[in-house]
């Protein structure tokens, strides 16, 4: 037994809970528990409250429209470009203060002022301008973490052209399917970007994408990595040729509060991803009031580092809109968090003396692995404040963050949230909250939830079911591109009473709260899949296994993982004499990362004859999660092919063996 699992058994025997620490709540930007009545009492006034906050060229008429439920407006009549909260309201008084600390993953770094980013983004904006965007035209992002990559995203919302970020990780045949359900006009993209000291030639990758991708008409390539790409005259321009020259500044285009400011595209329980509508006002006003309150953020001494891919929601709301709109000064890395060595991290946080660290818990369960060594070598001790995001936090890895990283003295905020959220919902106050390893205790002020059992009745203290949101918030979604249909479908129809204008937002969680009402976090409760963080949708991935020649049938789930929290596991049936080696299941792994992205590769693929189904002819997923979890199987006699099942278990048990630690974040 380790020191933190002694740590962890003591927890549980005293059922050990966090008050803040004095000192920090004497400091901390929220420290009256109030604030929660007041948000309780009338919770527009409190968004109103908030916005405030923000820089606005007309005042909202309305707060929150909720009239067409679902479909929310929010500060109805405002007029605003987010880029003057984020940038231009901070030149007056603090031009010279660093937005970025930028740290490439060579070892290269770049500091960015406030001024120098705002006159990036209107330079980018002019050049874009003048390959013909304009307001409404959706742009795609395909792009490492370089610092273009912000000013990319600023750029199109200068000019209120919604932009698509689509993360770097994926394939092209990904970025494909997104360019063409957006519609996008131009594409910013890179040469390449690094990962572990080798080059993903994302260019190369665009190319491949641009062939079936009719709308773009332009691309613009950042020179990053400097390895050969091919550039199509007419279409492809170099970053460095277009923007230096562009003058640096640029009036920024007013935009209604609903304009959309961006789609980002997530999984879903079907094939198809979904473009999540994010808009102007709320959006804005949801990432500043969070990134404030959840992150205690003291805009002139702290150094905050948020770990995520700005091509995830993460990055969007917690490294671009949130902290610049408080004008907090961030660190980015590009690379891998093991290069050159395994303690990259804590060389960043020491170097830049980080005060607030936001990162995942699959990432801290891998530490947490690798061993205390890493951090050890690093003097820590500029940290005041840990946050978690992304999947259920085990209490053993809360405590080794909170131990190990913070040197025991940190909160730590464990914040739930999603893509569709557009910002934390479930996460303690770090000034107020008496936080428990494990629990994103409850939620934010102004924020209404519950837990419903399947015929949407409330789940009373100390029981489980699933997680519901019960009133509009001003960053929520406000649909899916293109699919209105869709959007009320996936997220309203199960729980919500239309006739009594009872409107309740499904998450697609399992959670439970105990006694004192604080929220623990199940995971996903449809058929998403939660791997290093990452949504991954199991019908996405069978219709990539399916798509190759040699699979007749596929059946996915996600299997519970030490590290990556769940791992890919994949079922093939195979088609006429296909013969199911190890060298079809690395064929197959590849072909799920070129349909995909790396990160939907499966961990693990079982061939077998059959797949275990209902007598109706439906796969029994629960059964091979059973399977790949080594769980008692109990009764299978409903089955209609109860044989198969003995052989599919004695076969899953051998591939885990070979998996190794299943699919690492990458
Ligand atoms: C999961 C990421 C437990 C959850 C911001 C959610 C979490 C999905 C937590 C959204 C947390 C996120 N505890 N589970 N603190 N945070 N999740 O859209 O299943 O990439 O529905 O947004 O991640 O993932 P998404």
């Amino acid at each position: 037994m380790t020191q933190t699992d002694r740590t962890i058994e003591a927890l549980f025997e005293e059922n050990r809970t966090f008050p803040p620490p004095a000192d920090f709540a004497r400091r901390a930007i929220v420290s009256s528990p109030e604030i929660y009545a007041e948000a309780e009492a009338d919770f527009e006034g409190f968004w109103a409250r908030q916005a405030e906050n923000l820089v606005w060229r007309r005042r909202w008429d309305q707060v929150l429209d909720w009239s067409g439920a679902p479909f929310a407006k929010w500060f109805v009549g405002g007029r605003l470009n987010v880029t003057e909260s984020c940038l231009d309201r901070h030149l007056g008084e603090h031009p010279g203060r660093v937005a970025y600390y930028w740290e490439g993953e060579p070892g290269d770094a770049r500091t960015i002022t406030y001024a120098e980013l705002h006159a990036e983004v209107c330079r980018l904006a002019n050049a874009l301008a003048l390959l013909g965007v304009e307001k409404g035209d959706r742009v795609a992002i395909y792009m490492g973490m370089v610092p273009e990559l912000p000013v990319a995203l600023l750029a199109c919302a200068r000019l209120g052209a919604p932009h698509s970020v689509v993360f770097g990780g994926f394939s092209a045949d990904a970025l494909a399917d997104r360019i063409n359900d957006a519609q996008a006009k131009v594409l910013i993209t890179c040469d390449g970007s690094w990962r572990a000291g080798q080059v993903v030639p994302l260019k190369d990758m665009a190319d491949d994408a641009l062939e079936r991708t009719p709308s773009i008409s332009s691309v613009v390539v950042v020179q990053r990595t400097n390895n050969a790409v091919s550039m199509q005259e007419g279409r492809d321009v170099w970053y460095h040729d277009v923007v230096p020259e562009q003058e640096p500044s640029r009036p920024a285009t007013e935009c209604d509060s609903e304009d959309l400011l961006y789609l980002l595209y997530t999984s879903g329980t079907t094939a198809r991803p979904k473009g999540i509508v994010h808009t102007c006002g709320g959006y804005l006003v949801g990432a500043t009031t969070t990134t404030k309150m959840v992150f205690d953020l003291h805009e002139e001494e702290d150094v905050y580092w948020c770990t995520a891919d700005i091509g995830w929601v993460t990055g969007h709301s917690y490294i671009v809109y949130g902290p610049l709109s408080v004008g907090a000064t961030s660190v980015i890395y590009e690379g891998a968090p093991a290069y050159p060595d395994k303690d990259r991290l804590w060389d960043v946080v020491e170097k830049y003396k980080v005060s607030i660290l936001y990162t995942a818990p699959t990432s801290i369960r891998t530490f947490m692995k690798w061993g205390d060594e890493y951090p050890g070598r690093h003097d820590l001790s500029s940290l005041r404040l840990l946050g978690t995001v992304g999947e259920p936090i085990n209490p053993e890895a809360w405590m080794w963050y909170r131990d190990i990283i913070g040197a025991g003295r940190t909160p730590v905020v464990d914040t739930w949230w999603q893509t569709e959220t557009g910002m934390q919902m479930i996460s303690p106050l770090p000034g107020l909250t008496t936080t428990k390893p494990g629990s994103a205790t409850h939620p934010l002020p102004g924020i209404s939830a519950d837990i419903v059992d399947d015929e949407g009745n409330s789940v009373p203290l100390g029981g489980g079911g699933y997680l519901v949101l019960t009133r509009p918030w001003p960053a929520m979604l406000r649909g899916i591109y293109g699919d209105p249909n869709r959007f009320v479908e996936t997220y309203w129809r199960r729980f919500s009473r239309p006739e009594e204008d009872k409107w309740v937002y499904f998450a697609g969680d399992g959670a439970k709260r105990d006694l004192d009402g604080d929220y623990w976090l199940l995971g996903r409760v449809d058929d998403v899949m939660n791997v290093s963080g990452h949504r991954i949708s199991t019908l996405e991935v069978e219709s990539a296994l399916v798509d190759h020649p040699a699979v007749a049938e596929a059946a996915v789930i996600g299997r519970a993982d030490p590290t990556t929290g769940q791992a890919i596991a994949a079922f093939v049936t195979l088609r006429g004499t296909a013969e199911g080696d190890e060298a079809l299941i690395q064929e197959l792994r590849e072909h799920v990362a070129v349909k995909i992205g790396k990160i939907a590769r499966p961990a693990s693929i079982v061939f077998t004859d059959e797949l275990p189904k209902t007598r109706s002819g439906k796969i029994m997923r629960r059964l091979l999660r059973d399977i790949s979890e080594e769980r008692h199987l109990g009764d299978v006699t409903t089955l209609a092919n109860a044989a198969v099942v003995e052989e599919i278990a004695a076969r899953a048990r051998l591939a885990r063996g070979n998996a190794g630690g299943g699919a690492q974040k990458s």
